[in-house]
């Protein structure tokens, strides 16, 4: 399964398609040498560790596992440290105990970092009084800053995104398998997050019958010494694959199978704005092995979502395809149910995931751009319904978020407001849910797991 290798099909075979969201380099010679220079550098991934994330989420597709995905909007070359990374490494193993016990199945992460550098823009412009400059899109194209030259999309900016990419991979390799992840500590730090949160009560009983579970275990001689599960951890990494200049030359033929597999990360996504039935991002990915991810925006049919599940995934392989549907608080029950009822009359495997963000974002009074807690946990709990009406699994969920303790996204249980938003408002494009209120999201969402 999973292994037809198509005859017109090759890596570079996107660049005879139309191509949306690249950014034009002025140079082609800067643009080669940067591409030729990646494709020296060795895999950032193995392809053994993609096809067990596969397998993984072909048991979220059965039903049998739930896909944990997140990290930030856009990864930055300046907000480049440990102790970014150790913050969203510790958040989402906090998330993963408690939904794995609520849930009674295995959660997979897989984190949006260590490739998260390119983004798709609205306008292709940015005016700021008179002058209009091309709009900033991402680390790894050009940079934030509003001036001509900061603007220029520059391709050495790829050389110095795989190697942070190499360096944070890295660090979360040690983490996970370097005693960091061990479940006690994890359990630790979720009771030391609930002595101060004012929700307290309303968590309490399911983070005591963890640490009973774990204390069961050690008394019938299952200890962090003797059982790895309890000790090691994998968090799997993903970006959108928006920038085929970057992702090309990462992609490598396996020696055990000979099959090709994009290196640059395990998982990577298609874009809402970028998923064209004749594009080039599709293009890219039909002849690779990867699990891959689609996003699905308020206006997509089901005939289209069937058209994309036949592009991306011919052989029916369960644990291939990702569907992220990101409707909208206000939209999903109205076109979620539809297509749900389709892929599964027509027996499609795929992962249902829920990213309750994208749809749900807003402009607070005072300009920025923010997301309200309650609108998100209202489209994961509309997703859970209409999942279950439709007898399919809500297999995953895929958020923005970030171990630090940001004021981007209003509510929660310390009730952040429109005015806070000022004050810890960091994010490098889309506003993130801080580490409190991505936490308190894992509670809750709990509930809904648990009914599965
Ligand atoms: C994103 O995930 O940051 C993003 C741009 O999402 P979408 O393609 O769903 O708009
Ligand atoms: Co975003």
């Amino acid at each position: 399964m999973g292994k037809k290798i198509f005859s017109d099909w090759h890596a570079a075979s996107w660049r005879e398609k139309p191509v949306n969201q690249h950014p034009h380099y002025e140079n082609p010679k800067d643009l080669e040498k940067a591409e030729t220079t990646i494709a020296s550098f060795p895999p950032l991934v193995f392809a053994e560790e993609i096809r067990a994330l596969k397998a993984q989420l072909a048991d979220a597709a059965r039903g049998d596992a739930f896909l944990l995905q997140g990290g930030d909007c856009a990864e930055s070359f300046t907000d480049f440290s440990a102790t970014n990374i150790r913050e969203i490494f510790k958040v989402f193993m906090q998330m993963a105990i408690v939904l794995t016990y609520a849930g009674r199945l295995p959660v997979t992460k897989v984190a949006r970092i260590a490739g998260q550098f390119a983004k798709p823009r609205s306008a292709p412009t940015e005016k700021i009084g008179d002058t209009i400059l091309p709009s900033y899109r991402g680390d790894i194209i050009n940079s934030a800053e509003f001036s001509a030259l900061a603007r220029e999309p520059d391709p050495a900016r790829m050389v110095q995104a795989y190697h942070q990419s190499a360096a944070t991979q890295n660090l979360l390799r040690a983490f996970s398998t370097g005693g960091y992840a061990d479940l006690h500590r994890v359990n630790q730090w979720n009771q030391s997050f609930l002595e101060n949160n004012p929700l307290r009560a309303r968590y309490e009983q399911l983070a005591n019958n963890i640490q009973d579970a774990l204390a069961f275990m050690e008394v019938v001689g299952l200890n962090s010494k003797n059982t790895p599960a309890l000790h090691e951890t994998t968090l799997y990494t993903s970006h959108e694959a928006l920038l085929l200049h970057y992702e090309e030359p990462l992609v490598r033929q396996d020696s055990l199978t000979g099959l090709l597999y994009a290196c640059s990360a395990h998982m990577l996504w298609i874009g809402e704005r970028t998923r064209q039935l004749d594009g080039a991002h599709v293009e890219f990915f039909r002849g690779l092995q990867n699990p891959v991810g689609v996003k699905l925006g308020p206006g997509i049919s089901a005939d289209e979502t069937m058209r994309l599940i036949d592009a991306l995934n011919p052989e029916n392989e369960a644990g291939r395809l990702t569907l992220i549907i990101r409707m909208g608080s206000d939209k999903i029950q109205e076109v979620l149910p539809a297509i749900v009822d389709k892929v599964m009359n027509e027996g499609r495997k795929v992962v249902w995931s829920c990213d309750p963000m994208h749809g749900n974002t807003i402009k607070a009074i005072n300009g920025y751009k923010t997301r309200s807690f309650d609108r998100i946990l209202l489209e994961i709990q509309h997703f859970f319904s209409i999942l279950r009406a439709e007898n399919a699994h809500p297999g995953g969920i895929h958020l923005e978020m970030t171990g630090a303790h940001v004021t981007e996204c209003t509510g929660g249980a310390y009730k952040l407001s429109e005015e806070d938003l000022h004050r810890q408002y960091l994010t490098q494009c889309d506003p993130r849910l801080n580490a409190d209120q991505v936490l308190e999201l894992a509670f809750r969402v709990a509930d809904f797991v648990r009914k599965i």
